[in-house]
């Protein structure tokens, strides 16, 4: 990876001028040498994962798409053969990878269910996998760029967004975009659903809309998990009560930081859970694969709804926390950047401190709880 790389370049090539055979030019190296990166972190899975017939056939997909690609190196970039069968290519690649989610998370399952969970394992799997997918979101996000920019035609319905950037994301509108759908799904399964409140804060420009560049799809799918939750929570926990108490959404646009705050009182989550929440091992979710399709859209998939929430806000120098009272709610926070000029991506690089990671071998804690059996103290003495 060259030390600018960035989706923005493709953004750049498609605002000015519309330049097929640069991005073309980046794209044919650029591409390969991410998806290489990431196939040397598959290398050093635990073994017993990697020869699970999931990762298997998730590694042939790798393979077979890195040669594709590759075959582009000695092209003629003039050539506007070349070029169009570059586009289908990527066309075929991300159809190739559609499922990767589901899959890897099958092949988590299949080793989950034969040899447990320990907690080196499962840190080892997460860090991989927040790495994993977030080198999917960032080699689809490029392949759509390139794909959408230069198919010749401009999307009737956005005809400002740059492939799918729209460099004037009106954010209040994604929030109530992902809280219609959500609440038509809580209404499906649940046959009631919680309103919303919704409050603005612009503070560099009171009473403007807030606006911000950014990638509408992924602000909603983040919006959409976090929707879900909530809603979920909330009715769960009022079961009895004769009125759900609303959903309340705050966002604040900053200098720096845009900031989306949504408040359930969903009844919380304990602090000692909280981290869990995040962990791809520790889903308590059933395997998708036994899911019962033949119900109402449930509000709740396979556990991966706040990890790859998360991802998806870290990608563009973001984040995504989730603060809880137990008892009370649950307060999720997204916080993207303000300006343009810091939203760039946020890679994984193979190397030596990545390798680090999955030598590490079992440490001591260098935390501890004070033995059980109480020594004979005196009434106020202290052990140290
Ligand atoms: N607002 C919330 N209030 C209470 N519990 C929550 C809240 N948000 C998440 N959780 C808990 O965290 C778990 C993990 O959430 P996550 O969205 O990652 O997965 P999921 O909802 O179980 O499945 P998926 O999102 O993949 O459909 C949930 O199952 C739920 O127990
Ligand atoms: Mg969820």
């Amino acid at each position: 990876m060259t030390p600018r790389t960035r989706g923005e370049e493709i953004l750049l090539c498609g605002s000015t001028n519309a330049c097929e055979k640069t991005s073309f030019v980046f794209l044919r190296q650029e591409l390969p040498v991410r998806l290489a990166n990431i196939m040397k972190e598959i290398d050093y899975l635990p073994d017993k994962l990697l020869s699970t017939p999931s990762v298997k056939l998730l590694n042939s997909w790798y393979s077979q798409s890195l040669m594709e690609l590759v075959d582009f190196l000695e092209k003629d970039p003039d050539d506007k053969d070349v070029l169009k069968n570059f586009t289908k290519t990527l066309v075929n690649i991300r159809n190739r990878h559609n499922n990767v989610v589901p899959t890897m998370a099958q092949g988590v399952l299949e080793y989950k269910d034969a040899f447990g969970v320990d907690p080196v394992t499962n840190q080892n799997v997460q860090y991989f996998l927040d790495r994993f997918y977030m080198s999917r979101i960032s080699t689809r996000m490029l392949m759509n760029q390139h794909t959408l920019i230069f198919d010749g035609s401009v999307n009737p319905a956005h005809p400002k967004h740059i492939g799918s950037i729209d460099p004037s994301c009106d954010v209040v509108e994604v929030v109530k975009d992902a809280f219609e759908t959500s609440k038509m799904l809580c209404e499906q399964y649940y046959l009631t659903s919680p309103d919303m409140e919704i409050t603005e804060v612009n503070s560099k420009n009171p009473d403007q809309p807030l606006h911000i560049v950014y990638v509408p799809s992924h602000l909603y799918h983040m919006l959409f998990e976090l929707f879900k939750n909530a809603m979920r929570a909330t009715v769960e926990t009022h079961e009895t009560s004769p009125t759900l108490p609303p959903i309340k959404v705050r966002v604040s646009l900053g200098s720096e930081d845009l900031t989306i705050k949504m408040s359930d009182r969903g009844g919380g989550v304990p602090l000692r859970k909280i981290e869990r929440l995040f962990s791809y091992m520790y889903s308590t979710a059933p395997s998708p694969v036994h899911i019962d399709k033949s119900r109402n859209a449930p509000l709740a998939g396979f556990g991966y709804g706040l990890p790859i929430s998360r991802l998806y806000a870290k990608y563009f120098q973001g984040d995504l926390q989730l603060y809880s009272m137990e008892g009370y709610g649950t307060s999720a926070v997204i916080y993207l950047k303000a300006l343009s000029s810091e939203s760039v991506e946020r890679l994984p690089v193979f190397n030596k401190s990545a390798l680090r990671h999955y030598q590490t071998s079992t440490e001591a804690d260098d935390w501890c709880m004070p033995s059980k059996d109480p020594k004979k103290l005196g009434k106020n003495e202290m052990t140290r």
